[in-house]
């Protein structure tokens, strides 16, 4: 799309500038393979020269030369791209960037020997930065947008956003500051103009140089007040009011606090009509003052973030619904057979502790814990007679608790995030030896989570008090496992337990 537009511009270009016929011919290859910001550069030069007195013309060269920088970047070299343009970009810088001697430069288009001086390529120059700034803005949110990822930590974003941030922004400190979500009085605080970092905040994330929050918060105070200031005068020299989308961003220069001076931005995080936070850039004293071009930027990232931050809240709200279910399944099954109240959530921690002995990475331990929860569920389509029989069952009442694992499997298969649990509630009873149930598989054949969660079932089962018997005392617990170690459970699974007792 790039090159296309490269051509495009091109042909607005040759009908403006009436360029020679040869540079026309390296200039347009150039622009549109597009694969050689170094060769732009050439031509560039030869174009700052050719199009001296025409602004159109300069314009025009200046946003090629932007489309040709986005599309090196394009291209798998971002940073290197990047710098590359922006020299490119900047007639000033020129000749730095033209370092390659197999390129044979001609040194009559060299652009150091003019100096820029006039309007023109003033105008030029503030026009190429202008893109600069912009492509930079662009730069920034793609990158940012790579790296979200609701998995990750609010904490943790909000800081790759700040490292980001302060490639692009000179400042002494950068902060965000997250409002807390479950706050009572949420509308009224989010209304209100003056910031208490002590009251409202949940979270504050800094970048650079610390600050005190006092400190912090008595600068974004400031700023805020001195921009209400401004703006009231405005209002009453011209009469009308400003948008509101640029009121809610604060620009405020030469703020002093006890003899040092301050330059701030503040930058709401909004999404959806609703304040979230806010982003603060501080700059101290013999330091720029901040612009619009700083603002910009971090209003674009600061959107960014809203939008992240709301989906990462309905991220949790729906994971917290979805852990609520599963508590709710398991209270059930508590309900039914009260006997063994507490087993599942005790099998549950005992495969985790197994498993994290064996290997597993994180996400396999929570899917492991999510089965140890939910091994039983299929006990709910028992009979009361047979489940809560205090004495010993008749093989008939045996084959009907044997059908719990399938039992378990068919109320499990149809919610998607259980699916990952299935074969281990399915297979916690298979033996290893081939005798266990429902399908009668052997050695590895069973999953690998049921093989961990048939230990830490028989566990539990052995070693917990049932209102009809006592628990067995775990050195007979741990016999039984020995005896029946590569014969009814897994070997490797049955000497991590004896590490463990
Ligand atoms: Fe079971």
């Amino acid at each position: 799309m790039i090159s296309g537009l490269a051509k495009a511009w091109w042909g607005i270009l040759h009908s403006q500038l009436r360029l020679e016929a040869t540079a026309t011919k390296n200039f347009a290859t150039t622009a549109a393979i597009g694969t050689s910001l170094q060769g732009l550069a050439i031509d560039s030069r030869f174009l700052v020269r050719t199009i001296g007195t025409n602004s159109l013309g300069a314009v025009l060269f200046s946003t090629l030369a932007f489309f040709c920088a986005c599309y090196q970047v394009d291209s798998g070299k971002p940073h290197a791209g990047r710098l590359t343009a922006f020299g490119t970009l900047r007639l000033m810088q020129l000749d730095t960037t033209l370092t390659n001697p197999a390129m044979n430069v001609d040194p009559a288009y060299s652009c150091s020997n003019a100096s820029v001086t006039s309007p023109l390529e003033q105008e030029v120059d503030c026009l190429t930065e202008a893109l600069s700034f912009k492509y930079e803005e662009l730069s920034l949110i793609r990158e940012f947008c790579q790296r979200l990822d609701l998995g990750k930590k609010t904490s943790t974003i909000c800081r790759l956003l700040l490292s980001e941030l302060h490639g692009c922004i000179q400042a002494t400190t950068l902060a965000i500051e997250l409002d807390a979500a479950d706050d009572g009085d949420r509308d009224d605080a989010y209304g209100a103009e003056a910031i208490e970092l002590d009251q409202g905040a949940a979270e504050l994330h800094l970048h650079g140089d610390e600050i005190e929050a006092s400190r912090l918060r008595w600068i974004v105070d400031a700023a805020i007040r001195q921009r209400n200031r401004v703006q009231g005068i405005r209002e009453q020299e011209d009469c009308k009011h400003e948008d509101s989308q640029s009121s809610t961003i604060t620009i405020a220069n030469h703020l002093c606090l006890d003899g040092e001076l301050y330059n701030a931005i503040v930058v709401p995080i909004e999404r959806g009509g609703q304040t979230l936070g806010r982003m603060i850039a501080i700059r101290w004293q013999n330091e720029d003052e901040f612009g619009t071009t700083e603002a910009d930027l971090m209003r674009s990232t600061s959107m960014m973030l809203g939008i992240h931050l709301v989906n990462q809240r309905q991220y949790d709200e729906m994971q917290l619904m979805f852990e609520g279910t599963i508590q709710s399944l398991v209270s059930a099954l508590d309900a039914k057979d009260a006997y063994t109240c507490g087993h599942s959530s005790r099998v549950a921690e005992l495969a985790v502790r197994l498993a994290g002995r064996l290997g597993y990475d994180e996400e396999s331990l929570q899917r492991i814990q999510m089965a140890g929860v939910l091994h039983d569920i299929g006990k709910i389509g028992v009979e009361d007679s047979v489940l809560r029989k205090p004495g010993k069952l008749t093989d008939d009442e045996f084959e009907q608790i044997k059908i719990h694992p399938v039992l378990g499997f068919e109320i499990l298969k149809g919610i998607r995030p259980f699916r990952k649990i299935l074969p281990a509630v399915r297979h916690h009873h298979e033996s290893w030896d081939g005798s266990g149930y429902p399908d009668g598989l052997k050695g590895d054949a069973i999953p690998r989570d049921a093989q961990v969660l048939a230990v830490a079932d028989a566990f539990d089962a052995m070693t917990s008090n049932r209102p009809y018997r006592d628990g067995m005392p775990i050195e007979r617990v741990l016999k039984i496992f020995a005896e029946g170690r590569g014969t009814q459970w897994a070997s490797d699974v049955v000497d991590e337990l004896m590490l463990c007792y």
